[in-house]
């Protein structure tokens, strides 16, 4: 099986969904920022603050061309940016099935709120107002590279089991017929 790569906002369900998925298909799950922390013996957070975001972008592209090498058929999270440094989308779209994730914005919200702590880019947004405000506009800037993946998935139900199983059936139904059977 190619290798199944998970790209779509922060929170948006990249790696509660894909993990799921690769337990049923019986293949690895790497999530991308698990990846940089390991090797880097650092939190994203510490990164960002040590190396700014620009530091930060250079080590994701160089981490997943090693992550896309050692695991040609996995499932794969990337971080929310990851598709939005010039070429990186071009270059997966090659590699595996590249899927949006999309969560509706009234699920998408809370689960950024509860999030926050760990994510940089959301310091300092205290109210669900500001977080909306925020999505939207870096939603402008990234839905322009999100959308060049070869399929979308609304990820908007992933908030327990049995949602999470459903998810999984219907991407297996919807995006991998031919693969899974
Ligand atoms: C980021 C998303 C994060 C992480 C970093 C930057 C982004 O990953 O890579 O905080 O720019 O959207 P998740 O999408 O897994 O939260």
């Amino acid at each position: 099986m190619p290798a199944i790569l998970l790209a779509g906002f922060m929170c948006s369900g990249k790696t509660t969904l894909g993990e799921a998925l690769a337990r049923r298909l019986a293949v690895r799950f790497i999530d991308l920022d698990d990846a940089i922390e390991r090797s880097c013996g650092m939190s994203v957070s510490e990164i960002f603050r040590l190396k700014g975001e620009k530091g930060f972008r250079e080590i994701e592209v160089q981490m997943l061309h090693r992550v896309l090498n050692e695991n040609p058929d996995g499932v794969i999270a990337l971080g929310g940016g990851t598709p939005c440094t010039p070429g990186v989308m071009e270059m997966l779209n090659h590699m595996g099935i590249t899927v949006w994730l999309e969560a509706d914005l009234d699920r998408l919200i809370p689960r950024l709120m509860q999030g926050r702590s760990v994510r940089p880019l959301l310091q300092g947004l205290e109210t669900e107002e500001e977080m909306k405000l925020f999505v939207k506009d870096k939603l402008a800037l990234r839905n322009p590279y999100y959308s060049k993946a070869g399929h979308q998935f609304n990820s908007s139900f992933l908030e327990n089991e049995s949602e999470i199983e459903a998810s999984v059936n219907r991407f297996i139904k919807t995006i991998l017929p031919e693969v899974v059977r």
